[in-house]
């Protein structure tokens, strides 16, 4: 894999050999006083896809968020405790939350391309970040990425098109073409597939094991089909009395599926709770 640096004012760091590339320490969030989720410590290991799992309303989207600053966009939503990234605390004041969300990119449950044409959407990135490309340079930019999102072939002949002619599974593909564009380290997914059919599914599921190599990726998905088919780890939260969203389980996503160690997990993966 090529070497990736975050842009912080301090020295750039160079990617190490294996290992968590993001480390959450005695994470919280509340929303004004109320605490979504609690006391999470939780790593993610390059290369591979991390899935998070757990009822609706137990905090996997809160924390998904915290992992590349997107809470900071919430008003009331504090983040307490730590998250690392490669070593580099991301909510330290010399840290550009806009480099962090490069570095660290996301795409959300409902496909949402901007009003703009497929080419433009993918090259969206590239253009902000203010990368110096000539047009082929950006033609070859776009089209990698459409290739990683197993969208070129269906696209390749309209790129001038707009993107809301795409169907609802191609411009969620078009979404992570976008993300994959300006090439991040890591990408967020949060119940990208929620609103897709069967089929848009299973090429989402697919892409994400072909291109897992190249990225570290986090999924939160309340479908457990979809963490056992798709998840190398895979970390379980539920509320607590008080509903706070705790972290129960965390391992490797054959173990959590064939041994959990928590009686809740029990319960949850076989459709007792949630
Ligand atoms: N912007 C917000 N303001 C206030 N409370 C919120 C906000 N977002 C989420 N919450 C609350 O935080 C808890 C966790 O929500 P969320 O992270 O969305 O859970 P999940 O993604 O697991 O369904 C819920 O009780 C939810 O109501
Ligand atoms: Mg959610």
């Amino acid at each position: 894999m090529l070497a990736k640096r975050i842009v912080v004012e301090r020295e750039p760091v160079r990617v190490g050999d294996g290992g968590a590339v993001i480390e959450v320490k005695d994470l919280a969030v509340r929303y004004g006083k109320k605490y979504a989720i609690k006391d999470i410590n939780l790593k993610f290991e390059r290369s591979q896809i991390t899935a998070i799992i757990g009822p609706s309303g137990c905090g996997k989207s809160t924390l998904l968020r915290c992992l590349n600053r997107m809470n900071d966009l919430i008003p009331d939503a504090k983040v307490e405790g730590k998250v690392y990234y490669r070593g580099i605390d991301i909510y330290d004041h010399t840290v550009d939350p806009v480099a962090v969300r490069t570095v660290i990119g996301m795409v959300f449950q409902r496909p949402n391309p901007f009003p703009m044409s497929i080419f433009d959407n993918v090259a969206f990135g590239l253009r902000v970040n203010g990368m110096k490309l000539n047009k082929t340079q950006m033609q070859e930019k776009v089209k990698d990425a459409l290739i990683k999102a197993a969208l070129w072939d269906e696209v390749k002949d309209r790129l001038d098109a707009p993107a809301y002619s795409l169907s609802g599974g191609q411009q969620q593909r078009l979404c992570i073409a976008r993300a994959l564009a300006v090439d991040p380290d890591v990408i967020l997914l949060d119940e990208p597939t929620v609103s897709l059919d069967p089929i848009s599914t299973a090429k989402i599921e697919q892409l994400l094991r072909q291109i897992c190599y190249d990225y570290t990726i986090i999924i939160v998905t309340h479908n457990m089909q979809q963490a056992a088919r798709v998840s190398d780890y895979t970390a379980v939260m539920m509320p607590d009395e008080q509903m706070i969203g705790r972290l129960i389980e965390y391992g490797p996503t054959k173990e959590i599926f064939t041994n959990p160690r928590d009686k809740r997990t029990e319960d949850y993966i076989s459709g007792r709770i949630g």
